[in-house]
């Protein structure tokens, strides 16, 4: 699989978005990763599918929409109406995931589902090949720019090789605190999308370090 790269746009300067948007389309980056947040699954609060159809409108990447919220089920439909081409739903805040992740498949749309850095990889063997992606979080899901957390690096490893033995293609994404300097050993461990927001909206030059991360890929 080929190395995507996912931009978050939570770190993103929301008085230029159109700005960071047309760098964005013009750069190597992916898909357009948007942090959705209720203030109740996670302590903070972000946007909804209004924002996200903004986005929608702004590009023609695939919009990765991560739904860190409970009860997800209530949300996807607008979701999707909103744009989401992939809902990644959190597997400690639904449920009834296996009715969800259908949800999510007969409205047309990709579906993911995250894990928080507590959580085993174990707990996926009977979801894994109803599911486009898995998302690990690599951080307490809530906030950008923070650190990496290193035993997630088990947790990809392990996770390829339970992809790998079932025979299925589905996607290891890792999300939260990934630099230039960790990426390496997250591409080698198994990851196949990495999300970056800090790394990336808080450098000099972020369309160059989207080229760097997506070289890790070849
Ligand atoms: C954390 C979000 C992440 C976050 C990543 O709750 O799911 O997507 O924005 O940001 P960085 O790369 O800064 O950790
Ligand atoms: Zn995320």
């Amino acid at each position: 699989m080929a190395l995507l790269i996912a931009p978050s746009l939570l770190s993103a300067n929301f008085l230029n978005l159109e700005k960071e948007c047309a760098w964005l389309n013009d750069s190597e980056a992916d898909w357009y990763h948007l942090d959705v947040m209720d203030g109740t699954f996670v302590p903070n609060i972000s946007f909804g599918p209004m924002i996200v159809n903004f986005f929608r409108k702004a590009t023609k990447k695939v919009c990765d929409v991560h739904l860190m919220v409970v009860e997800p089920e209530r949300y996807v439909d607008a979701f999707k109406e909103a744009g989401a081409d992939i809902i990644t739903v959190h597997y400690e805040a639904s449920v009834h995931l296996h009715r969800t992740v259908q949800q999510i498949k007969k409205i047309g749309a990709k579906a993911g589902v995250a894990i928080n850095p507590h959580t085993p990889v174990s707990s996926l063997v009977d979801i894994l090949s109803d599911i486009d992606l898995v998302c690990l979080m690599s951080v307490n899901p809530g906030f950008g720019g923070q650190k990496f957390i290193a035993h997630t690096l088990n947790k990809i490893r392990a996770l390829h090789a339970l992809i790998k033995e079932k025979g299925l293609s589905v996607d290891i994404e890792v999300d939260g605190g990934v630099t230039l300097a960790n990426a390496p050993s997250i591409v080698a461990a198994g990851a196949t999308v990495l999300v970056a927001g800090n790394t990336i909206f808080s450098a000099e030059n972020p369309k160059e370090i989207v080229t760097k991360l997506k070289r890790l890929g070849l």
